[in-house]
């Protein structure tokens, strides 16, 4: 899969941009700090999920002082067009609309055309970082590669809040406690299904991340991925699981005001040859590990979509040696990287380098 071209309208620091990829496989755009190369790549990353998954709210995500903005891309897959359109604004007079090939649709048709892995400095920090950012981890890579999840997520979040208010109240004495029966139901239902798919994930790349790994630090190696909790396999256990989870806590969530248990407490650790790597690893270590989940993450996308997606590292390049920059590129099998960078790097073979100064674009 390639982007053939991206245009921006009131994307952060970009006010008007067009840009035509070329047909080199290696796209690098360099700039100073603070230019808008992380702003590239968010909007190709909002593109393929119209959410951004960090602390950024939509209306964040538009230029201060204009009152909507506009995402537009061709992608190819082999010989297929696409276009794709993500518009919105601050207010309703600009709801939210998505379209593809000039058709409007709704989210979960939307979102999984565009495959992207990004790779970004933060991410560098995925195995030191709390559990939210490994938990967007997740999001990210299951929201483009099944088109329920990222829908169940939303209401189950919705859910979260309303069960956390309801809570309060029962709290205050406002509200009876039968009144989360029904929040409790649904609440089971999709933290569920989260938890599962979740699960599923993890087992699956868990096959090829020491392979990678081994690649990558150039030696046998074992990693592995280990969850906090120890959840049932199938989707039946998990539901009943999460359901007695839910009524044990019950008590607890009164007097807390907030829902204690399920896949928004989610978290995983990752280890090296059995010992956890955020105890005891160097940083070059984890710097490999992240680099062997992501290689297992492209393998994951292309196995269960069919298709390669596209790669985003944001100046992550630098964090390598020469060497192993050039390793970097040869390990990941896309038909597309788009690379940031602020400092130097030595010109990739089949690549073409830009320049992004102020929020344009230049060779
Ligand atoms: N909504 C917005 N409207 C206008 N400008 C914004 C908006 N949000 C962020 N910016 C600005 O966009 C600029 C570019 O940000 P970006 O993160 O893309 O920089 P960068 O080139 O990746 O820099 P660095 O090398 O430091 O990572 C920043 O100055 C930032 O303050
Ligand atoms: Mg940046």
């Amino acid at each position: 899969m390639k982007l053939k071209s991206l245009s921006l309208e009131n994307v952060r620091n970009y006010e008007k941009l067009r840009f035509d990829f070329p047909d080199e496989k290696i796209i690098v755009i360099q700039g100073l700090n603070a230019q808008g190369k992380t702003n590239f790549l968010e909007s190709i990353l909002l593109l393929s999920l119209t959410k951004t998954f960090s602390n950024a709210k939509q209306e964040d995500l538009i230029m201060w002082g204009k009152d909507f903005a506009r995402i537009s891309g061709v992608i190819t897959d082999q010989k297929d067009l696409l276009s794709l359109e993500f518009f919105w604004g601050k207010t309703k007079q600009f709801p939210k609309t998505l379209k593809i090939n000039n058709v409007k649709k709704k989210t979960e048709d939307f979102v999984g055309n565009l495959q992207v892995v990004i790779f970004t400095p933060k991410e560098m920090n995925l195995i030191s970082d709390p559990p939210s950012i490994r938990r967007k981890y997740l999001n990210i890579i299951l929201s483009q590669t099944d088109k329920k999840y990222l829908q169940n997520l939303i209401n189950f979040q919705n859910t979260l809040k309303n069960r956390n208010a309801l809570l309060k109240m029962i709290n205050d004495k406002k509200s009876k406690e039968d009144e989360l029966v029904f929040w409790d139901k649904k609440l089971t239902e999709e933290g569920s299904d989260i938890y599962f798919k979740r699960r599923k994930f993890i087992s699956k790349i868990q096959e090829s991340l020491s392979n990678n790994y081994s690649h990558v630090a150039g030696k046998e190696n074992l990693l592995s991925i280990m969850w906090n909790k120890n959840i049932p396999e199938s989707l039946e256990d998990i539901k009943i699981f999460y359901k007695n989870k839910i009524e044990n806590m019950r008590g607890k969530d009164i007097i807390t005001e907030t829902t204690l248990s399920g896949p928004h407490r989610d978290d995983f650790s990752i280890f090296l040859n059995g010992k956890e790597i955020s105890i005891s690893g160097s940083r070059g270590e984890w710097r490999s590990a992240i680099l062997a989940l992501k290689l297992s993450e492209v393998n994951y996308i292309k196995n269960t979509t069919g298709k390669t997606p596209i790669l985003l590292l944001d100046d992550v390049l630098s964090e390598f040696d020469p060497l192993r920059q050039k390793n970097v590129l040869n390990l990941f099998h896309a038909e597309q990287i788009i690379i940031t960078t602020a400092h130097p790097i030595n010109k990739p073979e089949d690549s073409r380098i830009y320049e992004v100064r102020n929020g344009v674009i230049t060779e």
